[in-house]
């Protein structure tokens, strides 16, 4: 159908029937629904007809062939002008095959296997029926309270740019309408909801201007630049006004300077939830401003379909808004080819083939590996394959490993770290005990590790955070492990031997009680359905470890937000000339986090050059680069994060101390030497100074390249 047919359809239809194709609905409000689907909100009455169930445009959380063709099949069978649904879903991280969560994506610094691990995504729910993903998440996140910055690929607008980028091309490839084994990408939450106040789901962002588009909007902007289809606005407010209802975030911003076309849907419920945001009074007033933000279609709530038509009645607002918003929810529709095929990719046969096939399942391995983070290795790591290793901890045997969003993932499915082990050593070599729950520990448990830990040369503590801990409304303010798991690992280090802790958890901890008792912490992340066999690879060097932290670790809660890319200040601690006391510090802490963003060690080492530059002065046309040469001086091949950043000494505004401009990510045999090259040009070096012009300033800047945000060595240019 071309766009002029649809303005056709949209002519042929009746005003109810407009509003309820903007309303979504989760799956069991449907015939021809089997289970529940997935069900991520507070399910209510919406006190609404049949005849809108029959009207209404898209469904939220089916999956299966059979069921959303059932759904559809039924759909069609009552709906008057034979408009097919649109079934949309979170698939996150994987559908079947779960994929480490995106923060330990992030971590991989991989853009290659990330689209990958999203294009695999996208085969296994396209082949189920699912036609959109509500994903990728992109919100920058600086507190580590918060549950959902598992969600997130990290703290860096360029890295988390890059990440949406991939993502995109990965869920949707080319062209939606002819490869019917992709889905269409949906880019959240617009905008901000990163920022939440306190790490507390949910709550208040307040941010300014400049900050938003500088640090907040770059990795939707790279979604949508990449071609994603849909945008879905935040729960939290904006500019003190909720993103739903968000005139200038979402017309201004979102559809006139960021030229996105497509369709915008609300958060699970947020259009009503302007009522207790207080911006309004009732059902009536909250669809007025959703819609003329232009939200497009309201999930989960019913305020558009009670309301729509009395204010478009009573002159309050245009029927044209309606009409766009349907037209843009057609056109999507048309790009997934759903008039020809309404029910696309969905195939049982397929499903048979592709859910969890072993290639699949390949890169899900690969990618936890390229994921996981050393933080800490005092020459306990490689483990020796003739070794009596105590597997101890409550994620020894846990298939809990997948993290939030793997709804249609199978626990029993999940690899354990215990089955991922043995597969590389004999049966008598692992000695098992739990230890301790994930929150709670009994004597019995602890006596028993104890002696399991007695009769080993290598303890192997699989501590962390169960799935519920982190997430949608899992947010911590302590963010320590839990005291259980702390008690287990002290009363191990009395048994002095070598302490490996493999951490399984959502979220940066605070590693207080970790980090100076064990010889070695590997940051696993939830590593997804392969998760113990690639953990398995790390452990014994089958693979080497290359994660980098895309977030940084704080020393202690108190840190927060701590964040690399930060101001300097008037008073900066550490200057030559600073005081003992009056300058920006904690008097009971330090001021820099536990582990820094980029951080994370190899089973070998690498060094670097002095980073040299092709000209000291860089013109708006013409750039300048910066050549290292990184050589693996370790006894074995590894991988190594190249990262650039930039300094820019006087702005009109103050600038971060560093900010991250490229990486490579480079692999070297042992003894193996490689030059890395990267180009700086003048765009690279803009911000938003104060009138909120995007520019750069003339003067001195410092590229600094190294092998994390705190280990580099810079080098001076002036920008002319
Ligand atoms: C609420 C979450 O905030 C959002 O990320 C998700 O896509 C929707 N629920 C739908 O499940």
């Amino acid at each position: 159908m071309e766009d002029n047919k649809l303005v056709y359809l949209l002519n042929k239809m009746t005003l109810d029937e407009k509003i309820a194709q903007l309303l979504q609905l989760a799956t069991p409000f449907f015939k021809g629904a089997k289970d529940q689907g997935e069900i991520t909100g507070p399910m209510q009455s919406l006190n609404i007809s049949e005849e809108i169930v029959e009207n209404s445009g898209s469904v939220l959380g089916a999956s299966g062939a059979s069921e959303i063709k059932s759904i559809q099949k039924a759909h069609l069978e009552t709906n008057r002008l034979g408009i097919p649904l649109l079934f949309m879903s979170d698939v996150v991280h994987g559908y079947e095959t779960i994929f480490p969560v995106p923060l330990a994506i992030g971590c991989s610094w991989d853009l290659e296997l990330a689209e990958e691990s999203s294009k695999i995504a996208a085969i296994e729910a396209a082949v189920s029926g699912i036609h959109v993903t509500f994903a990728p998440m992109v919100d920058l996140v600086r507190d580590p309270r918060w549950g959902r910055v598992m969600e997130s690929t990290g703290e860096d607008p360029y890295l988390n740019s890059e990440f949406a980028r991939a993502f995109v091309r990965g869920f949707q490839g080319k062209d939606l309408r002819s490869e019917t084994e992709r889905v269409a990408a949906c880019v959240k939450h617009f905008a901000a909801y990163g920022a939440a106040e306190g790490g507390r789901d949910y709550n208040t962002v307040d941010l300014s201007e400049r900050e938003l588009r500088e640090n907040y909007l770059p990795a939707y902007k790279a979604a949508l630049d990449e071609g994603c289809e849909m945008v879905m606005t935040a729960f939290n407010t904006v500019f003190g006004v909720p993103a739903t209802g968000n005139k200038k975030l979402m017309r201004q911003m979102l559809r006139d300077e960021m030229q996105f076309n497509g369709v915008l849907i609300s958060d699970w419920g947020a259009v009503k939830e302007m009522i207790p945001h207080g911006v309004a009074e009732n059902e009536k007033e909250a669809a007025l401003k959703a819609i003329t933000a232009g939200v497009d279609i309201e999930m989960m709530t019913a305020t558009y379909v009670h309301h729509l038509k009395e204010l478009v009645q009573e002159g309050k607002m245009n029927e044209s808004l309606i009409d766009e918003a349907v037209l843009r929810i057609l056109i999507l529709k048309e790009k997934l080819g759903l008039f020809e095929n309404p029910y696309r990719g969905a195939d049982e046969e397929r499903e048979k083939e592709v859910i969890m096939s072993e290639s699949h399942r390949a890169v899900a391995r690969e990618l936890a590996t390229k994921s996981a983070v050393l933080l800490k290795n005092d020459n306990v790591l490689p483990l020796q394959s003739d070794q009596k290793i105590a597997l101890i901890g409550p994620f020894g045997e846990s298939g809990d490993i997948l993290g939030p969003w793997s709804w249609k993932g199978s626990k029993q499915a999940a690899v354990t770290l215990k089955q991922g082990m043995l597969s590389q050593i004999k049966e008598e070599q692992l000695l098992l005990s739990k230890g301790s729950d994930v929150e709670t520990i009994t004597d019995e448990q602890l006596t028993e590790a104890k002696k399991i830990g007695e009769a080993s040369d290598v303890i192997v503590l699989a501590l962390g955070e169960h799935s519920d801990m982190s997430g949608e409304a899992g947010c911590r303010a302590d963010i320590r492990l839990p005291k259980a798991q702390l008690k287990l690992l002290s009363h191990m280090k009395e048994l002095q031997k070598p302490i490996v802790v493999v951490l399984f958890n959502g979220r940066p901890l605070d590693l207080h009680g970790v980090v100076d008792e064990a010889d070695a912490v590997l940051e696993a992340w939830f590593p997804g359905t392969e998760g113990g066999s690639a953990i398995a690879d790390l452990l014994f060097g089958e693979v080497n470890p290359s994660g980098r932290l895309s977030m940084s670790f704080p020393y202690s809660v108190g840190q927060i937000p701590v964040y690399y890319n930060h101001f300097n200040t008037g008073r900066p601690k550490g200057a030559v000339d600073a005081q003992e006391r009056y300058v920006s510090q904690y008097l009971d802490i330090p001021n820099a986090p536990r582990f820094p963003f980029g951080y994370g060690m190899s089973y070998t080492h690498f060094a670097y050059s002095e980073p040299k530059l092709s000209c000291h002065t860089l013109t708006a046309d013409s750039p300048i680069t910066i050549t290292v040469t990184v050589r693996n001086t370790g006894d074995r091949a590894g991988e190594e994060v190249v990262q650039l950043y930039v300094r820019d000494w006087s702005g009109e505004v103050v600038r971060p101390l560093k900010e991250l401009k490229g990486f490579s990510k480079i692999a070297l045999e042992a003894g193996e030497s490689k030059e890395v090259t990267f180009t700086l040009s003048e765009d690279q070096l803009r911000y938003y100074d104060t009138d909120l012009s995007y520019a750069s300033d003339a003067g001195s800047f410092t590229a600094f390249v190294g092998s994390n945000s705190r280990d580099v060595v810079g080098v001076t240019f002036t920008l002319e």
